[in-house]
């Protein structure tokens, strides 16, 4: 198992999404936002790419999104490794005297497993409910 640094492709991203039944973004946007992102995380296995992590921001707030093992290597600790590895870069990235936000959306009942990297389900008690609103066109 080989974790791998900034080199995730359209290709792997595709394949991994559709495997776990995500629905994808338009090809355009989603090359525009492979090229944004701040940090990303592949797993390779047999030359094959088995899950990935990404994580944009701005050097203040940071989101972890599109956290896949593809089903058939869930459950090895592959998940853990790649959100570890992203939280790592963003313990480097913050300035001694500094404070970094991090953010997901858990899907549903995946919440104990991001419990167990550290963060904490909101609302909470210095915090209100997370909010989104998505565009579609
Ligand atoms: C969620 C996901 C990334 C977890 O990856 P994984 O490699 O199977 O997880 P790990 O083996 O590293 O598990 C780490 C810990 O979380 C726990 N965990 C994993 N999946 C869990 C789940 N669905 N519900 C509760 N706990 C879970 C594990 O039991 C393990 O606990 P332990 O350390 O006490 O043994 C993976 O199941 C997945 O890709 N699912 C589909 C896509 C998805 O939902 N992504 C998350 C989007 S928010």
């Amino acid at each position: 198992m080989e974790y791998k640094e900034n080199v995730l492709c359209y290709e792997d991203y595709c394949e991994l999404r559709e495997s776990v039944g995500w629905l994808l973004f338009s090809k355009e946007q989603t090359q525009k936002a492979l090229i944004n992102s701040l940090y990303t995380v592949i797993v390779v296995k047999d030359s094959q790419t088995v899950g990935m992590g990404r994580l944009i921001g701005d050097g203040m707030y940071y989101t972890i999104v599109d956290i896949v093992v593809q089903p058939n290597y869930q459950k090895q600790g592959i998940g853990n490794k790649i959100v570890n590895m992203i939280i790592e870069f963003v313990d480097k990235e913050t300035p001694i005297g500094g404070r970094s936000s991090i953010q997901l959306i858990a899907e549903k009942g995946k919440e104990t497993f991001y419990e167990k990297l550290g963060f904490k389900i909101i609302p909470h008690e210095f915090c209100g409910s997370g909010m989104r609103k998505v565009i579609r066109k």
